[in-house]
């Protein structure tokens, strides 16, 4: 007697209405193998699929690019965890932007937050232009989206937590305008992770993420995703999934479906090491400002308790540091457990400095008035140990801010 004789019964997905967060994030779309009972998936690496007759496959499945059983099974989770009916997942959250922005007729309008992410703002001023897709870009789209909107705007982005600043959205306010206009409203939720904010939830048609970040929460895959319940959407943007050709590999799909796994344990963690953080430099002398939703003091924190679960505030923060750009290049290199590098959301904390490296494309003007000073540090705080990263944040800032002061003393007496 094989297992194959007798298949072992799959439990069914567990059912988003019935199921918190840490079961969905374990169970939905993680059947076990219904041949060997394993009770992980096996990769499905194989490009194609064989068919019995002309247009008949064995299975579900024809070939890769079209669907494959570990890109099913990571949007079945992705749809589960942000509520909405169906998920596609891209080859980066760059190709999810692409996808939906292509999905656009010549012609159209977007309205978007100023602060996004800098390969975002690359693709609407230097791509989208190029098929007559217009983007107006507002720092106050609560306040200004009726007066921005046009007969063909169809499109508005929203970033919540934005990219570097962290500065909120009421997702709500804008889709009913919207909504009234009948425009679609897109949300990029990487900064939070489903298990902080459910922007559908909040009335967006659209939330995509860059899953490179929180969701596989290694870094070690570069992919994207949208979740959506439209099934208007779903066919327009499946087809454009396939058509253009954007996808995940099998492996990189297994693998951010097993980081999804742990999000909510990471995502915690995560906020609390960045509250701790943000308390230390918030009390520092040599900073000037510190942007985090979970701070009281943040100008937006009424949408942190609105929006976010149990108003936490993530693991994202950035602050602007006394002695400028200078000052800002010289915390990220005295750090000694955050890396300097680009990139967030993974378990190893990391710094930047937004002017020079994930922004430095924007204009400086445009950068400044989003809130991206060349002092501005950003910090993605991993899921280290909470005293162990308040006390390398503090130290790197006495050698950045106190230790060239005393350099220059020292010389001077010299
Ligand atoms: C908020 C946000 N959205 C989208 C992206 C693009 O994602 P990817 O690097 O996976 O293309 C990034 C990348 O840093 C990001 O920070």
């Amino acid at each position: 007697m094989t297992l194959a004789e007798h298949p072992i019964e799959t439990p069914p997905r567990a059912p988003s209405p019935v199921h918190r967060f840490g079961t969905l994030a374990v169970h939905a779309g993680s059947p076990h193998d219904a041949v060997t009972g394993a009770v992980i998936e096996p990769i499905s690496l194989s490009t194609t699929f064989a068919q019995t007759s002309v247009g008949k496959p064995v299975g579900d499945y024809e070939y890769s690019r079209s669907s494959n059983p570990n890109r099913d099974n990571f949007e079945r989770a992705i749809a589960a965890l942000e509520h909405a009916r169906y998920a596609l997942a891209f080859s980066s959250g760059s190709a999810t932007t692409a996808n939906i922005l292509q999905s656009l007729a010549a012609g159209s309008h977007v309205i978007s937050v100023s602060d996004v992410y800098g390969g975002t703002h690359r693709y609407f001023t230097k791509v989208a232009l190029s098929h007559d897709v217009k983007v107006t870009f507002t720092p106050s789209i609560e306040v200004d989206i009726s007066t921005l909107i046009r007969p063909e705007t169809k499109l508005i982005w929203i970033e919540t937590p934005s990219n570097p600043t962290l500065s909120l959205v009421d997702i709500r306010r804008v889709a009913t305008i919207a909504h009234e206009h009948g425009i679609l409203v897109v949300v990029d939720n990487t900064f939070l992770s489903p298990y902080i904010q459910n922007p559908l939830d909040h009335g967006a048609d659209i939330v995509v993420h860059s899953v490179t970040k929180y969701i596989n929460g290694h870094s070690d895959v570069v992919m994207g995703c949208a979740a959506f319940n439209s099934p208007d959407l779903f066919d327009r943007l499946s087809f454009l999934q396939n058509a253009i050709g954007a996808v995940p590999s099998a492996f990189d799909c297994w693998l951010a479906h097993r980081g999804l796994k742990t999000l909510h344990l990471r995502a915690r963690e995560a906020t609390k090491n960045a509250t701790s953080v943000a308390h230390a430099l918030q009390s520092s002398p040599h900073v000037v400002a510190v942007n985090y939703p979970g701070l009281p003091s943040h100008p937006q924190h009424a949408v942190t308790l609105k929006q976010h679960r149990d108003a936490m505030g993530g693991g994202m923060l950035s602050f602007r540091i006394r002695g400028g750009h200078d000052a800002a290049q010289r915390f990220c290199q005295a750090t000694k457990i955050f890396t300097l590098a680009e990139s967030l959301g993974g378990v190893e904390s990391l710094v930047e400095v937004p002017s020079a490296m994930t922004h430095g494309g924007i204009p400086k003007e445009q950068r400044e008035a989003a809130g991206v000073f060349d002092d501005l540090v950003r910090v993605s705080c991993g899921i280290e140990d909470e005293a162990d990263l308040k006390a390398d944040v503090l130290q790197a800032l006495e050698k950045a801010v106190v230790g060239p002061k005393i350099g220059k003393a020292v010389n001077g007496e010299a």
